[in-house]
């Protein structure tokens, strides 16, 4: 096993992926705020590629909507409990394999293609052109990519605050941005310099959203608010979304772009 593939099946053996996105508002936001999205873009009888699928919460979702999905997930564990929820009606295929490597598919085979996971994990440059191009070349002409990424000062306010004095220089650098290396198992991004790595690719950029906003960061009170309370706070996250203003401390944040 490299170094890799060994932290990822670490980290996800003994991770609840599942319940992720629905275990409290904090999480559901982002779920929300991406369907949402997502949702602008697709068409019937739109071929769906997830790669980094996870236990299935979105691949399911869309194939539950009679989308045709086809599911990539690197770690076994999750993709064994994504397999284990397929129900009969619904067109899914799920494989092992990875974002780096998607060899298995033609050039211009999906309509939409999700990279949902992949870049949080990917810490070398080579790696991350890779599991981009790929997800490019997979998709159709006029296509739809949606990248999600996580963010140095979202992560930084999330987990960095923990480690303050025993942080520098290992997991983040003298200017405190997270530092993307083989021994971390996050690897984040500045917003500006993700959107400058996807200035390389022939794609048009729609939209670049912050999912979660501050909801991290004041996690508490997200998690306290009423049913309906949280509905007009997912209202709120929508309407400043992509104000880059206010998007700095998103902890995820999702890159949309049209295949040219
Ligand atoms: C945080 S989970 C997200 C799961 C799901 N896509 C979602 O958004 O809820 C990230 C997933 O990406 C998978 N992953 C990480 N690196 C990957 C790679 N190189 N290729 C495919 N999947 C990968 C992980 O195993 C994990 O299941």
């Amino acid at each position: 096993m490299d170094k890799r593939e060994e932290l990822i099946n670490n980290h996800y053996n003994n991770y609840d992926e599942d319940n992720r996105l629905i275990k409290d508002n904090t999480h559901n936001i982002e779920f929300l705020v991406t369907q949402e999205y997502i949702k602008k873009y697709l068409k019937p009888g739109d071929r769906i590629l997830e790669i980094g699928a996870g236990t299935g919460r979105y691949s399911l979702y869309y194939a539950n909507k009679g989308y045709d999905v086809t599911a990539i997930e690197y770690v076994q564990h999750n993709l064994d409990i994504l397999k284990s929820k397929i129900e009969e009606n619904m067109n899914v295929v799920a494989e092992q394999g990875d974002a780096v490597d998607l060899s298995r598919f033609q050039d211009n085979t999906f309509d939409i293609t999700l990279v949902f996971g992949p870049l949080y994990h990917l810490y070398n440059d080579d790696d991350i052109d890779k599991a981009i191009s790929e997800a490019i070349r997979v998709t159709k002409k006029d296509g739809i990519i949606a990248i999600a990424y996580i963010t140095s000062d979202g992560v930084f306010a999330d987990w960095g605050i923990d480690h303050l004095l025993d942080g520098y220089p290992n997991d983040f650098d003298k200017d405190f941005k997270l530092i993307r290396y083989p021994e971390g198992i996050f690897a984040p991004f500045y917003i500006s310099e993700f959107k400058n790595i996807m200035k390389k690719y022939d794609v048009t950029l729609l939209n670049n959203v912050a999912t979660d906003g501050i909801a991290n960061i004041i996690s508490d009170k997200i998690n306290n608010l009423s049913k309906k309370e949280f509905e007009v706070w997912v209202k709120y996250q929508l309407s400043i979304c992509e104000r880059e203003d206010l998007q700095g401390y998103s902890c995820h944040m999702l890159y949309i772009a049209k295949k040219n």
